[in-house]
């Protein structure tokens, strides 16, 4: 696989029953980069993300992270896998019962600290704590580790939520519309810290599920479109900005009235 490709997609159908949700996807998500998927409601992004994840297997096709075909790894081999992965979840899906802190210690305390071979290393309480503390600085929130999480706000919630995706240095950053159900406001924020996340770790590969065209347009290196269970088009935002495709200006441009086109 190319240098520069952090997780090659090829050919991957998958079907639910007689639904054929994904049908043929192609898509080379580039290292240090963030790629945005598109596409309307249930056009199989969550499914695709799944399949990066291991945590679904393809039907027909390919999927490749970092040197990794993943259908030809072991239940261990693939648990190493994930391990190298970050993902915040569309609700943020923190521990209720656990603070802020033991939230974000949570993958630490689980699995200890990512060593440069891949192999993980018990963490004292020591560097537990100042870990963290690292975490909730770079989100913005800086002495709120003994709050408890119903005490948050939404936006607090999913920063909560991407410094533990963060803490133990993942290569690979999956976001699953990080910024549904926040204000214009919160969403901008989220948004800028998605960005200044990756630029400050540009070793990381960020795959970000959206469908919100002004997010996108603010954070992408690269845009996918899921359309029919294909990519409709992969190209820069300027590439969706300017596009002839009338499937994707629809959706670029956020026209609900006229006929869906298909
Ligand atoms: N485990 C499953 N079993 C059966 N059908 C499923 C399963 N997971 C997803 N689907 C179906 O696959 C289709 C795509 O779902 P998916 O969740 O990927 O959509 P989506 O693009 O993420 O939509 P949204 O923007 O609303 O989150 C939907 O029709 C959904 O009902
Ligand atoms: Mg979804």
């Amino acid at each position: 696989m190319h240098q520069g490709v952090g997780i090659q997609l090829r050919g991957i159908r998958k079907a639910f029953g007689d639904q054929q949700v994904l049908n043929g996807v192609d898509l080379d998500v580039p290292r240090g980069r963030i790629t945005v998927v598109i596409g309307r409601s249930g056009s199989g992004k969550s499914v695709l993300l799944k399949h990066v994840m291991g945590l679904i297997h393809c039907d027909a096709g390919s999927v490749r992270v970092g040197d990794d075909e993943l259908s030809t790894l072991s239940r261990t081999a693939l648990r190493l896998v994930r391990f190298r992965f970050g993902m915040v979840f569309q609700n943020a899906a923190l521990f209720d019962s656990l603070n802020v802190f033991e939230n974000i210690a949570f993958p630490l305390r689980e699995h200890g600290s990512a060593g440069p071979d891949g192999r993980s290393r018990r963490m004292t309480e020591r560097e537990i704590g100042h870990r963290v503390e690292q975490m909730l600085a770079s989100v913005g929130l800086s002495g709120m580790g003994r709050k408890g999480v119903s005490e948050l706000s939404g936006g607090m919630r999913k920063r909560v939520g991407l410094a533990r995706a963060l803490v133990r240095s993942p290569e690979f950053l999956l976001y699953d519309e990080p910024t549904t159900g926040l204000d214009p406001i919160m969403t901008a924020q989220i948004d800028n810290l998605i960005r200044s996340t990756q630029d400050a770790n540009p070793g990381i590969t960020s795959l970000v599920i959206s469908h919100d065209m002004a997010a996108t347009f603010r954070i992408a290196d690269h845009v996918a479109m899921l359309h029919d269970g294909a990519v409709r088009l992969h190209g820069t935002p300027n590439d969706f900005r300017s596009t002839a495709d009338p499937v994707v200006r629809q959706f670029v441009e956020g026209r609900l009235d006229g006929p869906i086109r298909t």
